[in-house]
């Protein structure tokens, strides 16, 4: 019996605000409700520590964000629902990744490449003020994932580079200690990005501009009334385009409903009313759900409680799995017979080189799978040896060197590429 296993976490160094609710939270409790999907979510604790240094802030954030999920609908008796630290296995196996993880690969983390950009504009040391938490933070992620060995990691385009690495390394390490790790996917909701905050820009707590999703009422109009809007007077046609509030109102309605929105913008309707209605919208959604949550946030031993049946859950699959890590690394029993690595196994999905000339005179080479698939092919080279050091390039730098060779290369689409990507890692040398 396998079915696709979603994984998702949250960062709890915040509080959950409307464009949260909107690109996460939403989504994943209704994708948590189809059959043949088993989901994990997590509260991302360690995580936040790279991010507050208050101890305060990531407990309140931690409940506010447990009570979100599950005043959303979120069903902890049918999904795995866990706050990070409690799986010591995550930490550990953080550091199995870490040691199958180049160095250059994490100074490519757009994170900490921006903090590193940032002091090199302001003439300070390149790591100044940078702490290693945030450099390490996509090896953490990494065994977020491989923990569970998730298939589908759904996130913002900001995580992406993020889900890349953790099949690096999910590569690397089947191919050092045998297939153990299931290269995820990145889902992208697109929608997490779309979501305009109250001055037009992008809902996020580091421009200041959200709208919490459990404000009060009261606080939700005074909010609302104070989206951004262009000067133009009740009675003159305003545009939807670019509208922050059509926009999260859109977020919110029906199709109908968004379609007798446009229609009142475009006959005039006034700013002030139109502002009602977003804000009846969008209370009628989270009203319900408001309740619930007042009530969750009154009782934390009640999210305590059922945190840590999420988590007993959680290890029912990491702790076995994590025994079979230790062991395939050779942390081991000093009694047990010495057997080899179980290595081997990896190689039997292996891919090889081909090298060919054409009847055009030129040279090839092709990449192949085990079952003599094509996966990558080379344009004509005038020698050998050119065709040689290409190949050559490839088994050293593996799917790294594949954008400086774009030109002798038939272009890859994107849905090959990450096949190609696998193959090459699985080659690449010890
Ligand atoms: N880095 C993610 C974010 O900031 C949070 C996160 C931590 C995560 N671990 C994860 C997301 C594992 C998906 C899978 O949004």
């Amino acid at each position: 019996m396998t079915s696709v296993r979603f994984l998702t976490g949250i960062t709890t160094s915040g509080t959950p605000h409307l464009g949260n609710y909107v690109g996460s939270i939403r989504p994943s409790v209704r994708a948590s409700l189809t059959h043949g999907v088993e989901s994990y979510y997590f509260l991302a604790d360690y995580h936040a520590l790279i991010k507050t240094e208050e101890p305060g802030r990531i407990q309140r954030s931690t409940l506010e964000i447990a009570a979100s999920w599950l005043a959303a609908g979120l069903d902890p008796d049918r999904v795995t629902f866990y706050r990070q630290s409690d799986i010591p296995e995550i930490p550990e196996l953080t550091w199995f990744l870490t040691c199958v993880t180049g160095k250059g690969v994490l100074n490519r983390a757009h994170a900490y490449k921006a903090a590193v950009d940032k002091n090199a504009a302001a003439a300070l040391d390149p790591d100044s003020d940078v702490n290693v938490g945030l450099f390490m933070y996509p090896v953490l992620m990494g065994a977020d994932i491989l923990m569970f060995n998730a298939h589908k990691v759904p996130v913002g385009r900001d995580q992406v580079q993020h889900l890349e690495m953790a099949r690096d390394m999910a590569n690397s390490f089947n191919h050092r200690y045998g297939n153990h790790f299931v290269p995820p996917q990145a889902v992208i909701e697109e929608s997490v990005a779309t979501l305009p905050g109250l001055d037009g820009r992008k809902m996020s707590k580091s421009y200041d501009n959200t709208i919490p999703l459990f404000a009060s009422r009261q606080q939700l109009q005074r909010l609302i009334a104070g989206i951004v809007t262009d000067s133009r007077l009740p009675g003159e046609p305003k545009d939807t385009e670019g509208s922050a509030l059509f926009q999260i109102y859109q977020a919110f309605a029906t199709e109908q409903e968004t379609h007798a929105l446009r229609h009142a913008f475009a006959q005039g309707i006034a700013w002030g009313e139109a502002k009602q209605f977003l804000f009846d919208r969008v209370d009628q959604e989270i009203a319900p759900m408001r309740a619930a949550y007042q009530e969750l946030i009154k009782d934390p031993q009640r999210i305590e409680t059922i945190l840590h049946k999420g988590a007993q859950k959680a290890r029912i699959v990491a702790t076995p799995f994590m025994a079979e890590l230790r062991h395939a690394v050779g942390l081991r029993p000093l009694g047990q017979s010495m057997s080899a690595s179980t290595s081997k196994s990896a190689k039997s999905s292996i891919a090889s080189f081909k090298q060919y000339r054409e009847g055009d005179g030129k040279f090839y080479f092709k990449l192949v799978d085990a079952s003599g698939k094509v996966l990558l092919q080379s344009l004509g080279f005038s020698s050998p040896k050119m065709a040689g050091q290409t190949i050559g390039l490839l088994q050293q730098q593996g799917p790294s060197a594949l954008g400086a060779l774009a030109a002798q290369l038939e272009p890859i689409s994107e849905d090959q590429l990450e096949v190609v990507r696998d193959a090459l890692n699985s080659i690449l040398p010890r």
